[in-house]
């Protein structure tokens, strides 16, 4: 034990705080893109908060240091953890298998060896900083062995899993070898967090027929031991959500605003601007999206003096072949496009291999008449969801796969199975031809949801489920639904 320890501690892969070096070489922290970290921020401060997580090199060691108010705790990981532990199990084992294997998954004994060992040092790390009867929230899929083993070192803990990604049905989920002790230690925790009703379902059954334990949603039995008392966990869904607030106001900035009028017009003014932005990654049907396009130009149903696409695809997991090899097809698939049908001047796919700030985002958002969402499997899909917050012209038309966990929400959004390439372009074609006051009316469904769940709430309705559960209370069997919208924030955890 250190001298130190916080009373909320949440631990993930990644540290919410990126590394940039300056042009003259000196280096500092700054809070990472993406919605976790702002949702937690006030807690954390609140709460005397701690930020276990690697700092995305390999090999580097860096202490812990405050940031905003917030405490980060840096995990070191070698190169071959690195290659075994992040790029080997997490990435080509968890990640192809829970998302319905449209990749192999990949068996190796020695990366789940790397797995064990990795996420026990994730676990004495926060064993390590945790205040007597502090609240763990441990986050998603690289890390699901931690809640057992933080249950093990410290029973006086209140401790939550959150898994970002799905879970998938176990036809699939018993592939895996160790499919038992996984499912052991995502049970350590009080409560286990998913993104959709199906997952949740899927680890309950899981449970079942690995464990023959009770369950009756959302609870889990878990039997008594020699050493351990008997336990009840929850297993539910709190679809997870972003900073709405934040990505509206961004959007309705001047500066956003001529940068959306700029981008269409080195664009060409084309009538129709349709928008894809994804990780690189081959759960997100880029090429499929790019068939759909392609057919569509070739049968003259869309004509490329008139309609862009705008691919931005930010890289990703770069040493793992399979990402090498989908980079490889996409770019292929992008070049063929363009050269059969670009002209001087007109460009089919506007291809972007790169991340790019939330304000750049913000002004691709507003400047796409067609958003598409074309994920063949998908935890959540937040683009979908920015995308919706950034629109607050109620225009603009959102095509979104019905294999994105987001779907369960949007129901106003034009659905598609991207499977279904005869389906997708049609659905690419209502979009463009859509009239004003349908996609208002579209528009205006999703922002409700959006704005009644952003990641606020999501938060909030996750850890007072998991204080009443761990005060012997019912779970509350909607968190989301009778959340007041307000600025105040009780004291939580
Ligand atoms: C998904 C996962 C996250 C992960 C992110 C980026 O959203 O759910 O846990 O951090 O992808 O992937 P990376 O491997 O770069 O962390």
């Amino acid at each position: 034990m250190t001298d130190e320890q916080y009373a909320f501690v949440v631990v993930s892969n990644r540290l919410p705080v990126d590394r940039v070096v300056a042009d003259d070489g000196s280096a500092a922290w700054k809070q990472s893109p993406g919605g976790l970290v702002t949702a937690l921020e006030p807690v954390m401060r609140q709460a005397d908060g701690a930020w276990v997580g690697w700092i995305g090199q390999p090999g580097e060691h860096v202490d812990p240091f405050d940031h905003d108010g917030i405490r980060i705790v840096p995990l070191s990981l070698s190169a071959d953890e690195v290659e075994q532990y992040y790029e080997g199990f997490s990435n080509d084992t968890i990640w192809p298998l829970y998302h319905d294997v449209i990749v192999p998954a990949t068996y190796h004994r020695q990366w789940w060896d790397s797995y064990v060992e990795v996420n026990q040092r994730f676990a004495d790390a926060a064993a390590a900083i945790a205040a007597d009867g502090a609240t763990v929230w441990v986050q998603d899929y690289q890390l699901q062995l931690v809640p057992r083993m933080l249950r093990q070192a410290r029973p006086d803990l209140v401790i939550g899993f959150f898994n970002h990604i799905p879970f998938p049905a176990y036809g699939l989920y018993s592939q895996l070898p160790w499919r038992t002790q996984i499912i052991e230690g995502l049970l350590g925790a009080d409560v286990v967090g998913f993104q959709r009703v199906a997952d949740a379902g899927n680890f309950s059954r899981a449970v079942r027929r690995l464990l023959g334990y009770t369950t009756k949603s959302p609870y889990i039995e878990v039997p008594a031991t020699a050493s351990t008392p008997e336990r009840r966990v929850v297993a539910k869904a709190f679809p997870i959500s972003i900073d709405v607030g934040g990505f509206e106001r961004l959007a309705r900035s001047p500066e956003v605003q001529a940068r959306a009028t700029q981008i269409r017009e080195e664009l060409g003014n084309p009538n129709t601007v349709m928008l894809g932005v994804d990780r690189l990654d081959y759960t997100k049907g880029i090429g499929h999206r790019l068939k759909a396009f392609g057919e569509l130009l070739a049968d003259g149903r869309l004509n490329v003096e008139d309609v862009t696409l705008v691919q931005v695809a930010s890289p990703s997991r770069e040493r793992v072949e399979t990402y090498r090899q989908l980079r490889d097809e996409i770019e292929l698939t992008v070049g063929r496009i363009n050269g059969d049908f670009g002209t001087i001047g007109h460009q089919a796919v506007n291809y972007l291999h790169h991340g790019f700030p939330r304000e750049e985002m913000a002004a691709l958002y507003l400047a796409a008449d067609v958003m598409l969402v074309t994920a063949l499997r998908d935890g959540m899909n937040l683009v979908a969801k920015e995308y919706v917050a950034a629109r607050y012209d109620e225009d603009g038309v959102l095509v979104l796969s019905e294999f994105a966990g987001a779907a369960d929400e949007l129901k106003t959004a034009l659905r598609i199975n991207p499977h279904d390439i005869d389906g997708l372009k049609d659905a690419m074609m209502q979009a463009a031809a859509m009239s004003r006051a349908e996609k208002r009316k579209r528009m205006r469904g999703l922002r409700k949801r959006v704005r009644e769940n952003d990641v606020d709430h999501w938060s909030r309705g996750f850890l007072r489920t998991l204080a009443e559960v761990h005060e012997g209370g019912d779970a509350d069997t909607d968190p989301l639904g009778d959340l007041e919208w307000t600025a105040e924030r009780p004291p939580l955890p």
